[in-house]
Formats: C-alpha cells, sequence, structure tokens
C-alpha cells in the first residue's frame, strides 16, 4: 500500500482544524472508557472521600440527562469547536423561520458514523443556529449509556447533549412557553451501519415513536437532512445478509450501540485512520409540520402523520439535491 503523506508546509489554521477535529474523534471514542478508567484509579488510590462526594453528586443529579441536562454557553463557544466547524466545514441552512412560541422535534437525517454534522450545528456556537433561530433553544439526544460514564457525562451535558430516552424528549418539548427544540437522529446507530457514501438509506419505516411524543405534546416536526454526512468516512464493505453484517447486527442488539468498521485518514497522511475526510456538511433545516396537540393518539393518527413526515422529508431532499452535488436520479430510500 502506497502511504500519501500530509505535505509538511501546511498552514496554522489548517493544523488546528485538525486537531480539534482529531480530539473529538478521540472523545467520540475513547474519552468515555478513559473516564471509567479514571474513576476505578481514584477507587484503588483510595480517593475514599472524593469518590463520596461524586458518587453523592451523581446520585442526586441522576435524572438530569432525563430533565433538559445542563448546558454551558462557555464549553458550547470555546474556540476548539470554530476549528471542528471549519474543517469540512459545517454550514447551517434555514429553509424558514420558526416561531419561538411553540416547540420543535427536529428529525435528524441520516445518522453518518458519527453524527458530526449534529453535534457541530447544535453543540457548538459557530454555525449559526442562534441567529437563524432566535430564540430556540436546541438540545441534540443521544443514547443514555453515554450519561452513566462518570465525568464524560458533564462534559456531554455541557455541549447541550440530553438522553433519548422517552422522558428526556417529552420533558423538552414540554416547556409551555415554547422555544425548544429536541433534535432527534431519527435513524440511530442501525442507520450507522449503511452510512457509506453514496447511501441514501433512511431507517425510518418502522420508527414511530417521535411521531407518538411529537403528537402528546403538540411539538411541531421540523425534518432536518445533513447533506454530506455519509461521506465522511469509508466503511468495511457490510451488505445485509453478510458474514460482517450478522455479527454488526448481533452486537448492536447486545450492546445497544453498533459498532461500524469506519475508516478514513489519518492526522499525517491521507491513507488510512479514523480522521474524517475533509468534506463539506450541508445541514438543511426544514419547514415545520404543525401539531396538534393530541393526548391519545390512535395508531391511524401516528400512521398519518408518520406519513406526512416522510413526504416532507423527501420533498426536502428533492428540493435540495442537486445544490449539494446529489445526481438527479438519486433519491432517498426507506426502509
Ligand atoms: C456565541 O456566539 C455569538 C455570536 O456568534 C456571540 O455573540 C456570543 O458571545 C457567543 N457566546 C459565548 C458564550 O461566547
Ligand atoms: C445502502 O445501504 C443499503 C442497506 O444496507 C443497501 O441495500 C444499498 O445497496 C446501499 N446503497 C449504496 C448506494 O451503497
Amino acid at each position: 500500500m502506497k502511504v500519501e503523506f500530509a505535505p509538511l508546509n501546511i498552514p496554522l489554521t489548517r493544523r488546528l482544524q485538525t486537531a480539534a477535529v482529531s480530539q473529538w474523534v478521540f472523545s467520540f471514542l475513547l474519552l468515555a472508557q478513559c473516564c471509567v478508567g479514571i474513576f476505578f484509579m481514584l477507587v484503588l488510590a483510595r480517593f475514599w472521600l472524593l469518590i463520596s462526594l461524586y458518587v453523592l453528586w451523581l446520585y442526586l443529579d441522576w435524572e438530569t440527562p432525563q430533565t433538559g441536562g445542563r448546558r454551558w454557553e462557555w464549553v458550547r463557544s470555546w474556540t476548539v469547536w470554530k476549528h471542528f466547524k471549519e474543517y469540512f466545514p459545517i454550514k447551517l441552512i434555514k429553509t424558514q423561520d420558526l416561531d419561538t412560541q411553540h416547540n420543535y422535534l427536529l428529525g435528524f437525517h441520516p445518522h453518518g458514523v458519527l453524527v458530526a454534522g449534529a453535534f457541530g450545528n447544535f453543540c457548538t456556537n459557530y454555525t449559526g443556529f442562534k441567529e437563524l433561530f432566535p430564540g430556540l433553544t436546541p438540545h441534540l439526544h443521544i443514547l443514555p449509556f453515554w450519561f452513566r460514564c462518570p465525568f464524560f457525562r458533564e462534559y456531554a451535558m455541557s455541549v447541550g447533549l440530553v438522553s433519548s430516552s422517552k422522558k428526556s424528549v417529552t420533558h423538552v418539548l414540554s416547556r409551555p412557553q415554547g422555544g425548544n427544540a429536541a433534535v432527534v437522529v431519527v435513524g440511530g446507530a442501525e442507520e450507522s451501519l449503511d452510512a457509506h457514501p453514496g447511501n441514501l438509506t433512511l431507517h425510518i419505516l418502522n420508527r414511530k415513536g417521535f411521531i407518538k411524543v411529537a403528537l402528546k405534546r403538540g411539538a411541531h416536526l421540523v425534518p432536518v437532512f445533513s447533506f454530506g454526512e455519509n461521506e465522511l468516512f469509508l466503511q468495511v464493505p457490510n451488505p445485509k445478509g453478510s458474514v460482517l453484517r450478522n455479527i454488526q447486527d448481533k452486537l448492536q442488539k447486545m450492546l445497544g450501540f453498533a459498532v461500524p468498521l469506519f475508516h478514513a485518514r489519518g492526522i499525517f497522511q491521507y491513507s488510512f485512520g479514523l480522521m474524517p475526510y475533509r468534506m463539506p456538511i450541508h445541514t438543511v433545516v426544514g419547514k415545520p409540520i404543525p401539531v396538534k396537540q393530541t393526548s391519545n393518539p390512535t395508531q391511524e393518527e401516528i400512521d398519518e402523520l408518520h406519513q406526512i413526515y416522510l413526504e416532507s422529508l423527501q420533498e426536502l431532499f428533492e428540493e435540495n439535491k442537486a445544490k449539494y452535488g446529489i445526481p438527479e436520479h438519486k433519491s432517498l430510500i426507506f426502509t
């Protein structure tokens, strides 16, 4: 294999961008494990006072990831996130204003391998969410197990991440004066196994829980499509029915999260590694679908709204695909 090295005369801004993204990939893949390791080292070193105080804190604070979290604008504004955004770069695009009288459930598609676009747009202060949607507070919902890791949970909550449990989404959408946006990555971990460049398969036909929550709380639904999300990494081929895919499906059922075997480039060379490619991400926020609050929605009502959502998502994709390099004959595939 021929290794293509990065040139030595790379400008400082690009080096900073690469550093910002590499620490983010590290945080995603290993920081939680490191935090658990540090916690056990404190136990082994018998720092009992520190440990008891932190465990007491965990006990008192256990529900916070499900009750809106604890965002800290200072962390969301760290300069590292500016470099992170500019690496790809990530752009947020608005198609219509969102009235802050309501709460919104934003369905984010596709998951991609590491959901970089959702993180950049909804967990940092650098893609202009605040300016585009003044008065709206975004919460990105991720799998609950992240919040069981000591220390890591505090960091995750500080950028505005919250749990994806039903209770948590319901909490965000219950603010009577409106102004909250719950961002849900509908396809979930399963979709990350299909995050190959060019793939437009969305796992959505059997996912209706988010529709039900929106109906119950009267939250307006907004489809969001992130062009470029699937182009950031390559993945070892894993078509449905292959040995690898069967193992990945079993692991996902056991662990609750997916294990995509992805690779792209490295820090100092472009031939292999876990760094994403520098590819633009364009996250387009669609038009809101008004939802009338229904305390006990029937299956028909859920199915009907789900269908409307699918059509609206399809329309958003069709209207924008030409701008972001998707060939005319390619369309979304719902599965
Ligand atoms: C977030 O960004 C806006 C402008 O984009 C800036 O005015 C504001 O000070 C930033 N917030 C913090 C806490 O730095
Ligand atoms: C996308 O993924 C689906 C599901 O694994 C697969 O059937 C399809 O062939 C893939 N399409 C492309 C263009 O990779």
